[in-house]
């Protein structure tokens, strides 16, 4: 606590450790924006090509050239994750090196510079524990951590961005979707895709969720929770969710579609494969025709805002399919299991279970 109040005192004396909460109800938390108290920045520009120092600040808005290669031709990548706080009063991560890691992969596709590996976990640290206030009670959410890459400088004729500025911003969250941890019902698009054969639907770029938006509005509009994407090429198999990656479970087997180029490598998807496996489960990675999914038992969404979703219901052409979400559910072990590991009830075997 002294460090921690030394720390803070040193940027803003107003916030320190000892208002141990915010003044919200942590019972009304969702997924809206709450604003906290600190933000990370840190720049970088053509001279060096290179990210040396970010510093905290008040959050805030930044600002930006009209022509800032982010505004103009979507020169950005976010990543999404999680600060816990522990029955036993510890703060956590969980497997900050996978974001860091994707978002340096992300950056190479974009032609952008990336922070370190250090430098992003350093940067996700310092702004949890200086919006520590806000990390809910246990049992009642998380701190979402959004960092951001963009390309900040002017750029008028299509190119890499001059500067660059890498940020982290936080919300208290509690359940992505409005219908709580209940099942979810989903629509399968047929107008529209998500990602196509050599594009970017692998990194999180900006870019992958603006034109998600018409058939997320639309579908929700009918009543459904989230759109369910098809391969772009065939129509035929399914990719993943707008929000979260898609599993699916027929006679105990685990499977989900392999991500190759279109499908965003999830650090939720690929523990979940981890823990499916280490559970004694058979998970495997291969293309899954829709006409599969319909056939399932059990269907589920993994994600770091959405966790484990279990699907109650797709819906394909006007034909509705139902599916198993009982207490006994795979989904639910394994969402058991997943939290479980990060609250420190489950040995975290692996050492994702990072302390801040
Ligand atoms: C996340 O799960 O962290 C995401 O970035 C998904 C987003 C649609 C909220």
């Amino acid at each position: 606590t002294f460090f921690c109040f030394v720390f803070l005192s040193s940027v803003d004396s107003q916030v320190g450790c000892d208002d141990e909460y915010a003044d919200i109800d942590w019972d009304t938390v969702g997924f809206g924006l709450t604003p906290t108290d600190y933000m990370y920045t840190m720049r970088c520009s053509e001279q060096n090509y290179e990210f040396t120092e970010g510093q905290l600040n008040r959050y805030g808005n930044i600002e930006l050239s009209p022509a800032a290669g982010v505004l103009n031709y979507g020169q950005g990548l976010f990543e999404g994750m999680k600060a816990l706080r522990r029955e036993d009063g510890r703060l956590v991560l969980f497997r900050p090196d996978q974001n860091a890691l994707r978002m340096k992969e992300g950056a190479a596709r974009m032609c952008m510079p990336s922070p370190t590996i250090t430098q992003f976990i350093e940067a996700v640290r310092q702004t949890a524990i200086a919006n520590k206030r806000w990390i809910p009670p246990p049992g009642k959410g998380s701190l979402y951590m959004r960092p951001m890459l963009l390309g900040t400088g002017p750029i008028l004729g299509l190119g890499p961005a001059p500067e660059y500025m890498f940020l982290v911003y936080a919300s208290p969250v509690r359940n992505y979707f409005k219908e709580g941890s209940a099942p979810l019902n989903l629509y399968i698009e047929q107008e529209f895709d998500r990602a196509s054969r050599g594009g970017t639907g692998g990194i999180k770029t900006i870019s992958n969720y603006g034109p998600a938006l018409r058939p997320l509005v639309k579908a929700k509009s009918k009543g459904f929770s989230d759109v369910l994407y098809l391969d772009s090429v065939h129509g035929k198999y399914i990719e993943e969710v707008s929000s979260c990656n898609i599993f699916m479970v027929k006679e105990n087997i685990i499977s989900t579609p392999p991500v190759k180029g279109t499908i965003l490598p999830g650090v939720t998807r690929k523990s979940i494969i981890e823990i499916a496996r280490d559970l004694g489960y058979r998970v495997e990675e291969r293309p899954i025709a829709v006409e599969e999914l319909l056939e399932a038992d059990e269907v589920f969404g993994t994600g770091t805002a959405v966790v484990v979703a279990p699907v109650g219901s797709i819906t394909h052409l006007g034909e509705r399919v139902e599916y198993r979400t009982d207490d006994n559910s795979v989904s639910k072990r394994l969402l058991s299991a997943y939290v479980a590991i990060q609250n420190g009830f489950m040995e975290d075997k692996k050492g994702w279970v990072v302390e801040i």
